[in-house]
């Protein structure tokens, strides 16, 4: 599947690209990926209501209706695109919003997609206005608009695309435009995953990987991974060879917690960079409201990171509030960071 989706012509346009795969999605990790709808763990609404518009896609001979899958990122976006082409039969070709910088960019991709095919655009609220346009009829009527000449001899001809589902991810679905929210039918949001599912995929994983895993092993990784499948997959590759190394080679929770304090992850599951962001908040700004320009500057960090990244699971666990005039931290952050509340 990997393969099918990166030997796309677009690989060689430079629109997509394997060197630009972070870390964590190398192909071990990607491999235990859940490839169908019935191996996915967690995000029970979303995947009731992706059969359901799947089955009744099939049913009537029909590709399925646009999805539009926002939330933190590691949460399942890319692989639940993954997941709805392989249940569709179709072919997925992977890009992003900044990827595409030309209204040609996106034409180039669009004509090679087969009846049933799956275009995946993550980071959708980064795609240029004008290549956003040429997406509206193609969502709509897929077709698209080439405009020939300028002026009082432009000219337009309509070409006809095959039908395709358009499957859109994005961290930060506020940006998105009206009219392109409007076009998508599926709407769906994905929120940082339940303690016991965690532990569900911790063992999942494990198996795949042929570890032995104790209960209490896999509760603990699972308690320490922000509330983040990708997250669950790349810290048990750490543990695993921790384990190998310095331990019997089983992923024992002593293991775990030691393997996880090596990695800077404390008993939260909070990394370094949660740390700075709260001590920077709480020693340097007294606690707050700081606004996040500010913040950002203060940690040599790009804004867009602690807003996609850091911030969500902050909030979740109720560690930072954001207030009209900025961030603050609460007493949990505090305690857990061994401050004096004043
Ligand atoms: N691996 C990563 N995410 C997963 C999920 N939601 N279910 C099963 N395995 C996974």
């Amino acid at each position: 599947m990997t393969d099918d989706v990166l030997s796309f012509s677009s690989l060689h346009q430079g629109l997509v690209s394997r060197e630009s795969l972070p870390m964590d999605q190398e192909p071990e990790i990607l491999s235990l990926r859940p490839k169908m709808l019935a191996e996915y763990i967690g995000q029970p609404e979303t995947i009731e209501t992706l059969a359901i518009a799947i089955q009744a896609a099939k049913k009537r001979g029909e590709p399925l209706d646009h999805v539009l899958l926002h939330g933190p990122p590691g949460l399942g976006k890319t692989t639940l695109a993954h997941i709805i082409a392989n249940e569709m039969g179709g072919k997925l070709v992977i890009t992003s919003g900044p990827a595409l910088e030309k209204g040609g960019d996106l034409i180039g991709l669009l004509t090679h997609l087969g009846e049933g095919d799956v275009l995946f655009v993550d980071e959708i609220h980064r795609l240029p206005k004008t290549v956003e346009e040429f997406l509206y009829p193609a969502m709509e009527d897929f077709a698209v608009d080439f405009v020939f000449d300028k002026g009082m001899h432009a000219r337009s001809h309509r070409y006809r695309l095959k039908r395709f589902t358009l499957v859109g991810a994005t961290t930060r679905v506020g940006l998105l435009s009206a009219p392109l929210r409007d076009r998508f039918g599926i709407f769906r949001n994905l929120d940082f995953y339940l303690q016991e599912d965690l532990v569900k995929i911790t063992l999942r994983s494990a198996e795949l990987l042929g570890l032995k895993t104790t209960k209490a092993g896999a509760y603990e990784l699972a308690r320490r991974s922000r509330g983040t499948p990708r997250i669950v997959n790349r810290l048990l590759k750490r543990v695993r060879d921790y384990a190998q190394v310095r331990a019997d080679g089983e992923i024992a929770e002593k293991t775990v917690e030691d393997a996880l304090k090596l990695e800077g992850v404390d008993q939260q599951g909070l990394t370094k960079l949660d740390r700075s962001y709260l001590t920077t908040i709480i020693a340097y700004y007294h606690g707050g409201p700081v606004g996040i320009e500010a913040l950002a500057a203060t940690l040599q960090e790009e804004a867009d990171t602690l807003v996609d990244v850091i911030e969500p699971y902050l909030l979740k666990i109720g560690m930072i509030i954001r207030t009209s005039s900025g961030r603050k931290a609460t007493e949990s952050a505090y305690r857990h960071l061994g401050f004096e509340i004043d």
